[in-house]
C-alpha cells in the first residue's frame, strides 16, 4: 500500500494563474520510503510540498494519505493541516521563539490532548533519538545554535509519530560540516523509525544520500523518478544529466558521410537515433585527458581533439585542469601523474559506456541549466 498518492496536482500563482508552479504532478510514496524532490531553484519543489502539507491550496488534483483522501479539488475535499497527521521540518527551523525547546517539542502532543506523563515519556524518547541533551530543552530557540534548533525542530516533527514527515531544505542554513552530520543522522532516523518521508532539496549529494527514490523536477513537472543510482546512470534528459554532474563534451551534427562537430574535432560511434544533432555528455571524472595525438586505451572510442589547457590548479594529490574546447571551459580533476601547463594542446577521450547522447533542439537552454562553463564538476 502506498502511504502517499498524488494525482495530477496543479498549482498556479498570479491573478490569471500566470505562474504554473506545479504542473500535473503525479507520484506515489510507499510506506516507509523516503522520496526526495530535487531540482533547480523555482522548479516547484516547495510548492509541491506545501500542497501536500496543506499550507497551499492546489488548483486541481487528488492527494491521498493511506486510504484517506486529504485533498480532492473536484469533490471539494481539503483536510486542514492540523488534521493531516504530518511532521514538518523547514529550512528556517520555524520554532516558537517564546517557548523553550521542551515546549516546542511538546506542542504537537498538547494539541492531541496527550497526558503530562505521556508527554514526558515521548519527549525524553525523541530527544534521545535526535541526540538532544536534556539541558538544552530548557532553553529558548534564540539561546540555541542553528544545529541545535534544527534538532529541536526534528524532534517536534517526529514526537507524535506522524504518518508522513516532510522536509523542506532542512539543512541549507547549516555550515558544511554540520550539514553532513545531520544528513547522516536523518538517514539513521529514517532507518530506525521507518517513517514515510518527502524531502525537498536542491543539493544533489543530499538527494543521493537520503532518497530511497529521487524525483527530479524541472519547470513544475517531475521529469524522472527512480532510485538514485538509476538517475545517476541513465538520466532522462540533458538537464537532469547536468543536475547529476554530467557536462557537455561536444555537440555533433549528422553530415553526409560522418558526424561533425561545430566546437571540436570529434571521432567516435554515432548515437542511436534519427536526430540531426546531438550533444554528448560525460561526467568529468569519466573523461581522460591526454596530450594531443597520444595513444589511449582502445576502448576509449570517443575522442575530442582541439582542447587547450586554460588553467591548472593543484589540489594536493590531484590537479585541476580547465580545458578550453572552442570557447567552452570544462573543469577536470585528474591524478598528479602527468603535468600539464597552460597552452598545452590536449585530447579528451571516453568510453562509450560513459557517454550520454541527447538530441539537440533549437530551443535555447533554460537559464537554470548549469552551464558548461561552470567550474563545478
Ligand atoms: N506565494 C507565491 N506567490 C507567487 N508565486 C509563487 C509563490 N510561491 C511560489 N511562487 C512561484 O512558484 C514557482 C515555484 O516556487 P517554489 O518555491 O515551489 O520553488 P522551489 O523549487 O522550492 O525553489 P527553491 O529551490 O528556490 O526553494 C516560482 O516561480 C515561484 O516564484
Ligand atoms: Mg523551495
Amino acid at each position: 500500500m502506498s502511504d502517499l498518492k498524488v494525482k495530477d496536482l496543479r498549482k498556479a500563482f498570479g491573478s490569471h494563474g500566470g505562474i504554473v508552479a506545479v504542473d500535473d504532478v503525479t507520484l506515489e510514496v510507499p510506506q516507509a520510503e523516503m522520496l526526495v524532490l530535487v531540482g533547480p531553484s523555482g522548479c516547484g519543489k516547495s510548492t509541491t510540498l506545501r500542497c501536500l502539507a496543506g499550507l497551499e491550496n492546489p488548483d486541481a488534483g487528488v492527494i491521498e494519505f493511506g486510504d484517506q483522501t486529504i485533498f480532492d479539488a473536484s469533490r471539494r475535499i481539503a483536510v486542514p493541516i492540523h488534521r493531516r497527521d504530518i511532521g514538518l521540518v523547514f529550512q528556517n527551523y520555524a520554532l516558537w521563539p517564546h517557548m523553550t525547546g521542551w515546549d516546542n517539542i511538546a506542542f504537537p502532543l498538547r494539541s492531541r490532548w496527550a497526558s503530562r506523563e505521556e508527554q514526558r515519556r515521548r519527549i525524553a524518547a525523541v530527544a534521545e533519538v535526535v541526540d538532544l541533551d536534556r539541558r538544552l530543552l530548557d532553553k529558548r530557540p534564540a539561546q540555541l545554535s542553528g544545529g541545535q534548533q534544527q534538532r529541536v525542530a526534528l524532534a517536534r516533527a517526529l514526537v507524535a509519530e506522524p504518518k508522513i514527515v516532510m522536509f523542506d531544505e532542512p539543512l541549507s542554513n547549516l555550515d558544511a560540516a554540520l550539514r553532513e552530520q545531520l544528513r547522516s543522522e536523518i538517514r539513521r532516523l529514517h532507518e530506525e523509525i521507518r517513517f514515510t518521508g518527502v524531502y525537498v532539496t536542491h543539493d544533489l549529494s543530499e538527494a543521493m544520500a537520503l532518497g530511497d527514490r529521487v524525483a527530479a523536477m524541472t519547470d513544475g513537472t517531475i521529469v524522472q523518478i527512480g532510485r538514485p543510482e538509476e538517475l545517476f546512470a541513465t538520466p532522462a534528459t540533458s538537464r537532469i544529466a547536468r543536475m547529476m554532474g554530467y557536462r557537455r563534451l561536444c555537440a555533433i551534427n549528422r553530415g553526409a558521410d560522418r558526424w561533425t562537430s561545430t566546437d571540436c574535432v570529434f571521432a567516435g560511434p554515432a548515437p542511436d537515433g534519427p536526430g540531426p544533432s546531438y550533444e554528448l555528455l560525460a561526467r568529468p571524472d569519466r573523461i581522460t585527458i591526454a596530450a594531443e595525438g597520444t595513444a589511449v586505451p582502445s576502448d576509449h572510442e570517443y575522442r575530442v581533439r582541439g582542447g587547450v589547457v586554460a588553467g591548472v590548479g593543484y589540489l594536493g594529490n590531484e590537479q585541476e585542469l580547465i580545458v578550453d574546447l572552442g570557447g567552452r571551459h570544462l573543469r577536470l580533476v585528474v591524478p598528479l601523474g602527468r603535468t600539464f601547463a597552460p597552452g598545452d594542446r590536449v585530447d579528451l577521450t571516453a568510453r562509450p559506456a560513459d557517454i550520454r547522447a541527447f538530441p539537440l533542439s533549437d530551443k535555447p537552454e533554460h537559464p537554470d541549466t548549469p552551464s558548461d562553463q561552470e567550474t563545478e564538476a
